[in-house]
């Protein structure tokens, strides 16, 4: 990895007790919560419609939000099946593997990005640690274990209920080799595709889910087993039955 990326990356990545903890009587400075927009006041202004009922698609769009208290019940292997397929899988299978293309754009189709699943409650799989191969559409097992210990070391309160966690991975040198430094801006940028795929997914499927960026980068690459030098998790999702 291009040293400016290895260097950035180590000043951003958590570690232990810098996970911010979401308790409810955590109060947070004002200049966290206030939001801030933008505005031209004096510039002429042309209305447009917030729209009502626009079908699923934009239904799934408004419903989607942060879920944070799980459930601590299974969720069907199907459901996790298809938000795995549809946010990580290879669309054209049939075509020669250099022209595969995914349900989300990558910069220059060099494809960064690796899915990891930590299962902790998953019907019909055994809890433990998972690769998805997006080529052969497979989870490969990597280690079968409870993960509770581990998953509360590595995400804290985002692990309360018992979900199970889809952690996208990035091997920025796949980019590196045609853009350079601006690689791991574009790793972060198709994470991000990916995670909207995740939460939209989770929606439609009546799971909750919540994007992660405060997980404990080092611990979590331990787990996986994966040297930071070539691999660095990029951004998490938990995924569980939503609390009724
Ligand atoms: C990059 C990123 C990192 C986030 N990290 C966390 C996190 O570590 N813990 C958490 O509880 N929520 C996290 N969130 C969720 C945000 O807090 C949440 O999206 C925001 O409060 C808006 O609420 P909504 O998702 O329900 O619309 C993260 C969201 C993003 C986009």
């Amino acid at each position: 990895m291009i040293d400016e990326i290895r260097e950035f990356y180590e000043k951003t990545k958590f570690k232990v007790g810098e996970v911010i903890e979401w308790v409810d009587e955590y109060k947070p400075p004002i200049n966290w919560v206030k939001i801030f927009f933008k505005t031209y006041p004096r510039m002429k202004k042309i209305s447009m419609d917030r729209f009502e009922d626009e079908g699923e698609f934009c239904r799934l769009l408004k419903d989607r939000e942060s879920t944070r208290e799980f459930n601590d019940s299974p969720i069907p292997f199907e459901k996790l099946n298809k938000i795995l397929f549809y946010s990580f899988g290879i669309k054209n299978p049939e075509v020669s593997s250099e022209h595969t293309r995914r349900f989300y754009p990558s910069a220059g189709a060099r494809y960064p990005i690796e899915a990891y699943l930590l299962n902790n409650n998953v019907e019909e799989l055994n809890k433990g640690l998972y690769h998805y191969n997006c080529k052969s559409n497979e989870l490969e097992s990597l280690l079968e274990k409870d993960l509770s210990l581990e998953s509360s070391q590595i995400f804290g309160e985002a692990y309360k209920g018992n979900p199970n966690f889809i952690v996208i991975n990035g091997v920025i040198s796949r980019t590196e080799v045609k853009y350079g430094i601006n690689a791991y801006r574009f790793a972060l940028i198709e994470s991000g595709h990916i995670g909207q795929n995740i939460s939209l997914l989770a929606q439609k499927e009546n799971l909750g889910c919540c994007a992660l960026g405060g997980f404990d980068n080092d611990k979590l690459s331990k787990l996986l087993d994966i040297n930071q030098e070539d691999e660095i998790p990029l951004y998490v999702f938990s995924l569980g039955n939503l609390k009724q």
